[in-house]
């Protein structure tokens, strides 16, 4: 069996692993990073629930393979809040507004979130609905989730209106 050598920095730790060539990088993460926040679901790409920030875009970990991440910049679920446990403003967000139940679909769904807010600062209510259709799960029926969403736009809008 042929092993790849990777480093790949995972919520800001540089782990350095040989890896079969097959391995995805969603069982990379949980298996070999520790990082068993990152759940999987349908592991084909349907689900959403193993989304993390791959270099900025969220992107579901169980398509690709872990050499394919080879000096990428992942973040993770396990990395969002801060190091005093302070929430970052989507899982605030999705606390707030009662946006989960079991958890399982929670971390993609975040992370989705987390993503499209960095890399467009003031996304639309609407944008953070669309996003949120490509996250199956099985509990809240949504409503929770689609709140969250908007207070994140307002609060995006908010905060651009007085910078
Ligand atoms: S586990 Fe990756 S999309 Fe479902
Ligand atoms: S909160 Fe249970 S699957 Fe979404």
């Amino acid at each position: 069996m042929t092993l790849h050598r990777i480093e790949i920095e995972v919520d800001g730790d540089v782990i350095a692993a040989e890896v079969e060539g097959r391995l995805t990088l969603g069982d990379f993460l949980r298996d070999r990073a520790g990082r068993t926040g990152v759940h999987l679901g349908c592991e084909h790409g349907v689900c959403g629930a193993c989304t993390i920030s791959f270099n900025g875009d969220a992107v579901r970990s169980c398509l690709m393979l872990a050499v394919q991440a080879d000096g990428a910049r992942i973040g993770t679920i396990q990395g969002l809040a801060e190091a005093d446990g302070t929430l970052h403003p989507v899982q605030a967000a999705m606390q707030a507004e009662y946006g989960l139940q079991c958890g399982f679909c929670t971390p993609g769904v975040v992370m989705t979130l987390a993503s499209v807010l960095e890399a467009e600062k003031t996304p639309s209510e609407e944008r953070l609905r669309d996003v949120l259709s490509g996250h199956l799960c099985r509990c809240t029926g949504y409503q929770g989730m689609l709140r969250a969403a908007k207070s994140l736009a307002i609060q995006a809008q908010t905060a651009a209106g007085d910078a």
